[in-house]
């Protein structure tokens, strides 16, 4: 199933010509970009002798493997042996290539044609910054499953996004959207500092949706009338038990630099990366060996909507 989703793989503005060797769900691929600027993505092993093509380079918008200098053109077309000149290969050359998209400010790849679009966002404040990678040593479900966790933000971000005396979660109701992904449609809480530009505490309304197996957002909106925030957390699978995580932000401040709004979800996610792996097992337990409390309800859901479609990487 997984294999026909669309994961990020690079932010769109890291990605120039040069090429990128990456993993995606146990697979080597190479993405880099064609004379024209569009991305290219293929599986990083060259059909002659099987050397990984990121290590080669981009010469006249084709690909060049390192080994023996086969050239290979954005659709994975065999267009010149150096060995052969006079030689026209044939398509049996061909690299094996994969669909590539750019959306939000990511290239997504997916290791065969995928049955729908990138995930769509709701309505989210205009100015967008895109951080990642960030390489987590746990599944990405677990990771998924983090970021719609509201019960720890009391211990891991205690002064932050929670303080030990506001550490109870006040009761909120999951409903599913219309393809059958959680969502909460307001969820409130008190957080000494919500966001990089707040000098006080204050209560926050929060929204969250799942947008697909490995992937979510929220959106937080203080309660003091100040710009509301959201964020979208993608945690692309590199195999069951390793992920990189992307995070979009879309706020409508406009005060703060990017520095200043990056270090904030930089410390963050600081916080929760050192638990994330220390969680055992690193698979997300779909189907039993965990408890559960009552604050808990959209994980569960969560872990529902991962057994619903059919997820295998990242669960146990
Ligand atoms: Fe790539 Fe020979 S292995 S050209
Ligand atoms: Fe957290």
């Amino acid at each position: 199933m997984e294999t026909q989703l669309w994961h990020p793989l690079s932010r769109d503005e890291d990605l120039d010509a040069a090429p990128i060797a990456l993993t995606l769900l146990g697979h080597a691929l190479v993405l880099w970009r064609d004379a024209s600027g569009q991305p290219v993505l293929m599986r990083d092993q060259c059909p002659h002798r099987g050397a990984r093509l990121s290590l080669g380079r981009v010469r006249h918008g084709h690909i060049e493997c390192p080994y023996h200098g086969w050239r290979f053109d954005a659709g994975g077309a065999c267009v010149g042996i150096p060995a052969v000149p006079a030689f026209r290969p044939p398509a049996s050359h061909s690299a094996c290539t994969h669909p590539v998209v750019e959306c939000h400010g990511l290239l997504w790849g997916a290791l065969e044609p995928p049955t729908t679009e990138p995930p769509k966002l709701p309505g989210m404040p205009a100015r967008r910054l895109v951080y990642g990678p960030f390489d987590v040593a746990t599944s990405a479900p677990r990771v998924v499953e983090n970021f719609l966790d509201t019960a720890h933000f009391a211990f891991v971000h205690e002064g932050w996004l929670g303080e030990t005396g506001h550490a109870e979660v006040p009761d909120y109701t999951v409903t599913h959207t219309a393809d059958g992904r959680p969502v909460i449609e307001d969820y409130r809480a008190w957080q000494p500092r919500a966001t990089a530009s707040a000098t006080s505490g204050g209560w926050v309304r929060y929204r969250y949706e799942v947008l697909g197996p490995y992937g979510a957002v929220l959106g937080k909106q203080p309660d003091d009338g100040s710009p509301g925030d959201a964020y979208t957390l993608w945690a692309t699978p590199l195999d069951d038990e390793h992920c990189r995580v992307w995070m979009g932000q879309y706020t409508a401040d406009t005060t703060s630099t990017d520095t200043e709004l990056r270090d904030f979800q930089l410390a963050i996610f600081a916080q929760d990366k050192p638990i994330l792996e220390s969680q055992q097992p690193r698979r997300l337990p779909v189907s039993g060996g965990e408890v559960h409390c009552a604050a808990d309800r959209l994980s569960a859901a969560y872990r529902r909507y991962l057994q619903r479609v059919g997820v295998r990487c990242g669960i146990c």
